[in-house]
């Protein structure tokens, strides 16, 4: 079945720890030209914290939001090494990735973190792309619903009166992230729409027919097609495939024609 209308595609990079500020000043320029013609997709860029205020300027009057990978959810103090949502805000950003499994698995980020993240994210008008998603292992236990219903369930312990066009969600089940080996298109469906099945039990029905699930996963522009033609994936957040201008333009012109 066709991918539902309603809500409008999403393709984001997500450019992990990489990028000097002027790799990313002339990514920004070599990309812009590519995409200007694109209509009905929203295209991000999650960029460093080094590069992130030149990115949020360079595209400030294009469709692009310029986003954060991660932040802390106080607002300032003695929290050595974290940035604030203000302080995104301040620089231009208007989302922000949060609970992605390199923040969970090697920084320790508990559900509890992400779910304060996220509500303030909401608070201070930045999107958030809340990211859930099972290991190998638990994949191969049969596991893989229990750790993202999990997941998923928990971001709503810190959070009242939402929208689904507040919050993104994206299914990156980790043993795809930077492996190459992509979720089939009918595995992307089976889980983004059991988490959509979930946030209308949780949130009711208007809410999980707007809010918008990614999928992330070795995303490449010869698979991003068939996944995006799931009923239930609305987009996609690249890591490896996001690093080089013209394979990012390849897939927001994808997403775009989906
Ligand atoms: P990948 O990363 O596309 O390199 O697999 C995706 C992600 O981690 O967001």
């Amino acid at each position: 079945m066709a991918r539902e209308q309603v809500r409008k595609p999403m393709m984001a990079a997500n450019w992990k720890m990489n990028k000097l500020a002027d790799e990313a000043e002339e990514y920004v320029v070599r990309l812009l030209p590519q995409i200007s013609n694109v209509e009905g997709v929203d295209v991000a860029i999650f960029a460093p914290f080094t590069c992130l205020g030149r990115v949020a300027s360079m595209t400030r009057d294009t469709a692009v939001i310029a986003g954060a990978q991660n932040f802390y959810y106080e607002d300032s103090g003695a929290f050595t090494g974290e940035v604030s949502a203000p302080m995104l805000k301040d620089v231009g950003a208007g989302a922000v990735i949060v609970g992605h499994s390199e923040r969970r698995e090697i920084f320790g980020e508990t559900d509890e973190m992400v779910a304060r993240k996220t509500a303030r994210a909401i608070s201070a008008g930045l999107l958030p792309i809340v990211c859930v998603g099972e290991t190998k292992e638990e994949r191969d236990a049969g596991e893989m619903w229990d750790k993202c219903s999990g997941q998923v369930q928990s971001v709503f312990e810190e959070l009242d009166n939402v929208n689904g066009d507040d919050i993104v969600f994206a299914y990156e089940p980790i043993w795809a992230i930077g492996t190459g080996d992509t979720a089939s298109p009918e595995d992307s469906q089976d889980a983004i729409g059991k988490i959509r099945a979930l946030l209308k039990e949780l949130r009711g029905e208007q809410f999980a027919s707007q809010v918008r699930i990614l999928y992330g996963g070795s995303i490449k522009r010869d698979n991003i097609g068939e996944i995006m033609a799931q009923k239930d994936v609305d987009g996609g957040l690249a890591g490896g495939a996001s690093l080089d201008p013209v394979s990012f333009a390849g897939l927001v012109n994808a997403a775009s024609s989906s």
